[in-house]
């Protein structure tokens, strides 16, 4: 009797140690599963400061140069009003110009062209 009992609870600790052992490794496959999401979220609109650049310039540039772009304290910034290469406009947000404030502790220059190019679709 007693050695079939004792029989009985090394058998329980082995497997208690075999599930402990085996779950860490069954946690690995549900991570993997999230990576295709993010990667289809940024590759669908142009991203500027975690938000599409149309929202972004509606929240950050709108009240300067209208909703449309069409200008209002601020010139227009339409495909036809923007006549400079993108180097020069890249400045002026990147350092600001008078009125215009500048944005280069808040974008990075790679974000300052996202909006660039942003500026040169029409609206
Ligand atoms: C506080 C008002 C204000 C805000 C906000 C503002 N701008 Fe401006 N912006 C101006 C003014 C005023 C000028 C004209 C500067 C000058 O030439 O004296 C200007 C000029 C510019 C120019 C150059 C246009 C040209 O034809 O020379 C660009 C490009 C521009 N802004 C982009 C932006 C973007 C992008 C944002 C948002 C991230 C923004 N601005 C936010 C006021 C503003």
């Amino acid at each position: 009797m007693k050695r079939s009992r004792m029989a009985v609870i090394i058998a329980l600790v082995g497997v208690m140690c075999a599930a402990c052992a085996g779950g860490e490794e069954v946690q690995e496959p549900t991570q993997a599963v999230e990576e295709p999401d993010l990667t289809s979220e940024t590759s669908s609109e142009p991203m500027v400061q975690d938000q599409p650049v149309a929202s972004y310039y509606q929240d950050n540039c709108a009240r300067c140069h209208g909703e449309n772009r069409e200008g209002k304290n601020g010139p227009a910034l339409l495909p036809d009003s923007l006549s400079r290469d993108d180097a020069y406009y890249l400045d002026i947000i990147r350092d600001g110009k008078r009125g215009m404030p500048s944005f280069g502790s808040k974008l990075s220059d790679q974000e300052i062209q996202i909006l660039i190019d942003f500026l040169r679709t029409e609206p």
